[in-house]
């Protein structure tokens, strides 16, 4: 069994705890190879933040370079993030969010947008980056009311992830599941799927998932996204919007169901149509 470390913050801690508790197989510090790009800490300088290393903001570069709109897919995946999450705690009533490949802590973490609407709200935090290990204090600061807690843990093995988010979510209740831009590290559509079905397996009727993710529409985001995949970092494989639609098979699609992460529920006070980026996503239900 793979081993992960969980970081919990719990409702009986005020302020929030942070334990560093290893649940299970221990590895030891985690190692951060700041010469090597990675996939958290690129899309972190593409939304503008401050937690990345010369070798993440070269590849960057280039990609923006060759693809200047990577910075509104960014944008809008993050605002599609947000809105699905309101849409989830608020209208669906969903009080539990599986947040796997959560990326570093920016503004309106999942938790903070949740336990706005619902303040009772708990969420797990799933990734296997170093570096968003090292920054997963950040997003512990849960409301008394709710809970948070961080799982250093691989999408690739979703039982040992399951095993651990049991701890704080309850899974005979809705749970909504979110793989925002992360099931593009996972190539191979058979084992995405697998993935994919094995977490939803384990949610209840009324449970959700929420899926957003690169896609090949635009021929220079395509040649953009092989340059970076020859850069060293966990590559990334852009999906036609047909395959991102085929991660809800079996689910109950939510309005408008999956397209332009930006055309998603678009905020109304943002005015006009927005415009269409290399993401799709959407929101399903489990019936
Ligand atoms: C592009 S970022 C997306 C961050 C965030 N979900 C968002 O939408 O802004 C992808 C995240 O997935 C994480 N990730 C990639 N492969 C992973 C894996 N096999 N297991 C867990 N996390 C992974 C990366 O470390 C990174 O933080």
């Amino acid at each position: 069994m793979v081993g992960y470390r969980a970081h919990v913050a719990s409702p009986e801690g005020t302020p929030p705890v942070t334990d560093n508790q290893t649940i299970s197989g221990d590895q030891g510090p985690p190692e951060l190879n700041s010469g090597m790009p990675h996939s958290a800490r690129v899309w972190n300088y593409w939304l503008g933040g401050k937690d990345n290393f010369p070798a993440d903001r070269q590849v960057g570069d280039m990609v923006l370079e060759a693809f200047p709109s990577i910075v509104d897919v960014a944008r809008a995946s993050r605002a599609f993030l947000v809105r699905a999450v309101r849409y989830l705690a608020g209208e669906a009533g969903v009080g539990q969010f599986l947040d796997i490949g959560t990326g570093l802590p920016t503004a309106d973490n999942t938790h903070e947008v949740a336990q706005r609407v619902a303040p009772a709200s708990r969420i797990v935090y799933v990734d296997n980056d170093p570096i968003v290990l090292a920054h997963a204090r950040a997003l512990l600061t849960s409301s008394g009311e709710g809970a948070t807690a961080y799982l250093d843990a691989d999408l690739r093995d979703p039982d040992t992830i399951l095993a651990g988010a049991a701890d704080t979510l309850a899974f005979d209740r809705p749970v909504a599941l979110m793989l925002m831009g992360i099931m593009g590290h996972v190539g191979d559509d058979d084992e995405a799927r697998s993935i994919v079905r094995r977490l939803l397996d384990a949610l209840p009727s009324g449970g959700y998932l929420a899926l957003c993710d690169g896609v090949d529409t635009d021929p220079a985001g395509v040649a953009a996204q092989a340059q970076y995949n020859e850069s060293g970092a966990i590559p990334y494989h852009l999906r036609s919007p047909e395959r991102i639609a085929g991660f809800f098979e079996g689910l109950e699609l939510v309005e408008p169901g999956v397209v332009s992460c930006s055309r998603w529920r678009p905020d109304p006070a943002a005015g006009g149509a927005p415009k269409e980026v290399a993401a799709f996503g959407g929101v399903g239900r489990k019936p």
